[in-house]
This record gives structure tokens, sequence and C-alpha cells, in this order.
């Protein structure tokens, strides 16, 4: 099976994945890594999660989502792509789930509530390996977010809440974040030594 049936598969479904610039931007990162522990927050079916463990042999990947159904096909996939040794899938809300962790990541991908990445950065930060990079995807929310002027009111808690995000890694003392335009925003943050 082809990694881009799952995609194809999806986006009929209107599911929201890796957008292909950004595939191929986080493949062309992975390619001088050696990651152990990833985390992912935002299973969907799998697609990132199945390129990471792809591209990093010696990687476990540990993925949290909320949605049943997301799981159970995230489930299938990574069987037929011969990962399943490979993933611990926990259903529940991200922002139970991360306090209940007792070891670190080096890699934490944030593809989960755009809304709610300000809310686990706390938490993600002392997740993070001291070597570990943490990647958060869609921050610049179709663009909403770097826009000037009126923001429609059913997007504003997310646009409100991915700048205070931005700040946040931009400015945080313990963070060096470099943000690129790729995608819908991706930005990758390391612990400073
Ligand atoms: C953009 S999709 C993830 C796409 C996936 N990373 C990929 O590219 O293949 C976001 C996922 O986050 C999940 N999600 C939404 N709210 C959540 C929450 N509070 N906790 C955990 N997962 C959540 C959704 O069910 C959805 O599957």
């Amino acid at each position: 099976m082809d990694l881009k049936q799952i995609v194809e598969d999806a986006r009929q479904e209107h599911i929201p994945l890796l957008l292909d610039e950004t595939a191929e931007f986080l493949l062309n990162f992975l390619k001088d890594k050696n990651f152990k522990n990833i985390l992912e927050i935002g299973t969907a079916v799998g697609y990132s999660g199945i390129l990471f463990l792809q591209n990093q042999p010696r990687a476990f990947l540990t993925t949290i989502d909320i949605n049943e159904k997301m799981q159970n096909i995230a489930k299938q996939n990574f069987k037929k792509f011969n990962v399943e040794k490979r993933v611990k899938l926990i259903k529940g809300d991200a922002k139970d789930v991360l306090s209940s962790f007792n070891q670190k990541f080096d890699l934490i991908f944030l593809d989960g509530p755009k809304g709610q990445y300000i809310k686990y950065l706390p938490q993600l930060k002392l997740l993070l390996d001291k070597n570990g990079f943490l990647i958060a995807d869609n921050i610049f929310f179709h663009g909403k977010v770097r826009a000037e002027g009126f923001v429609p009111h059913k997007h504003r808690t997310i646009v409100v809440n991915l700048r205070k995000f931005i700040d946040a890694i931009e400015n945080d003392e313990m963070l060096m974040t470099q943000i690129y335009d790729i995608g819908d925003g991706i930005s990758i943050s390391k612990l400073k030594k």
C-alpha cells in the first residue's frame, strides 16, 4: 500500500492532514536526525505518524487523538504499514493525557486543536528532552493569524490563541524558535542550552 492512498482517502472524507508542502519540509528536517521517542498530538488517520516512523527507523511513536473513529482508522493504517509495534495510540483529550507522562520526548509534533496550543505549551516544555524539538503545524491558520483587521467570531478564539502561542514560543527565554512560511505555517522550537 502506498501512503498516497491514505492521503487521498482522508482528503475525500475531509479529514485534515499534513499538506504536501509540509510533509516534504518535515521529510527534509528528519534527514539528519535520529529520534527515539516521538510524541504526536493529533493522530487522525496516522499519516504523519507513519511518515515519522518510516523516516526514523529507531523511533517509537506515542500519539494522542480524542476521536475514536480516527483512532480505529489509524490503528488499521499502522498495521498496514507494519509499524504497529512501534506505536502507542492513546485515546483521550490531549490536555488530560499530557500530564500523565513520566518520560521525555526528543520530538513533539503538535497537530491537534489549534486553539489549545498555547495551553499545552508549559506541559510540552516539561516533556521535551534537552536536545529535543517541538514542532507545531498550522500556526498561521489559513493565513488568518497574520492577516490584519477583523477576525470573524467563529475563528476568533483560535486566531487569538495562535497569536499568543507564536508570541510565547518566540519570546520564551527557555526556547529558540524558527517559524517557516511553509504550508499553513510551521514552527520548530528547541530548548536553549
Ligand atoms: C489536523 S488533524 C491531525 C493530522 C495528522 N497529524 C496528520 O497529518 O496525519 C487533528 C486531529 O486532532 C484531533 N484532536 C482534536 N482535538 C483534540 C484533543 N483535544 N485531544 C486530542 N486530539 C484532538 C482530531 O480528532 C484530529 O484527528
